[in-house]
């Protein structure tokens, strides 16, 4: 389980990216964090992941407090970040024994799911190649290979979908489907409403740092009577906070 309450961040004292935030998200629930370039996405996952400290507020992972136990939290997600260049000079293989090492995960373990998740994603043969020379997309699955290599009770991600061609992000859905299956919770940031719509029950839209609506697609529906496609109730709340 999430807890964002009330959370605040500034840039530079200036650009208020994050404005008084409050999000709640159960175990066994995938939330789509949707908004428009700029809306403070980013922002909300960084501060969630603790790459940034809020200016006030509170976050709170499966009941642990982000800045009273950072290490705990963190212990808790995985997380796929909006950029996979990371580790470049690292092998595939290397990378993930890297992150199996930081979370303590035992040989047997490790293996078996290095295994699945590679043959799953297709990146068997290239797990002895270097991280810089792989494409957008094999990047980007190498990192999501690399979130759940602790099988956290919480997947954090950033434009999850990003670069990866049809099969794989069919792939991704369904273990984030399968995640919340087992009552684990998914919090993902995206641009591509039909993600958010087939995956979803509910979905967090942002503008300008402030939740401006946090509900299910019927709900959704309901309040937009006559639009029949997400895109057109997504177009119209973020317009009328303009
Ligand atoms: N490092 C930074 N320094 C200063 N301002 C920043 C920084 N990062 C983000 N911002 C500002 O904070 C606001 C929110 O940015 P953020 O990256 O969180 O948006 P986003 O919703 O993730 O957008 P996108 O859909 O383009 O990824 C924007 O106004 C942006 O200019
Ligand atoms: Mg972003």
């Amino acid at each position: 389980m999430i807890e964002i309450l009330n959370i605040n961040k500034s840039y530079n004292n200036k650009v208020k990216a994050v404005d008084n935030l409050t999000i709640s998200i159960p175990d066994g629930e995938i939330i789509g964090f949707l908004g428009p370039n700029g809306a403070g996405k980013t922002t909300t996952i960084k501060l969630l992941t603790g790459i940034l400290n809020a200016d006030s507020g509170v976050i709170r992972i499966n009941g642990l407090d982000i800045n009273e136990k950072p290490v705990e939290v963190k212990k808790q997600f995985g997380f796929v970040p909006d950029s996979p260049d990371m580790f470049l000079r690292l092998k595939g293989i290397e990378y993930l024994n890297f992150m199996a090492d930081m979370y303590d995960v035992s040989t047997t373990d490790r293996k078996a799911r290095i295994d699945e998740l590679a043959d799953k994603f297709e990146m068997t043969s290239s797990l002895s190649a270097k991280i810089q020379s792989y494409s957008h997309g094999m990047r980007q699955k190498i990192i999501i290979i690399g979130a759940l290599i602790h099988d956290p009770l919480v997947w954090i991600l950033d434009e999850p979908m990003t670069g990866l061609d049809p099969k794989s992000s069919f792939l991704l859905k369904e273990i984030m489907r399968e995640y919340a299956q087992k009552n684990r919770t998914v919090f993902f940031s995206t641009h591509i409403l039909e993600v958010a719509e087939k995956i979803c029950y509910r979905v967090a839209i942002i503008n300008k740092g402030k939740l401006i609506s946090f509900c299910t697609i019927e709900e959704l529906r309901e309040q937009f009577k006559g639009n029949e496609s997400l895109e057109k109730m997504f177009l119209e709340l973020t317009e009328e906070t303009e």
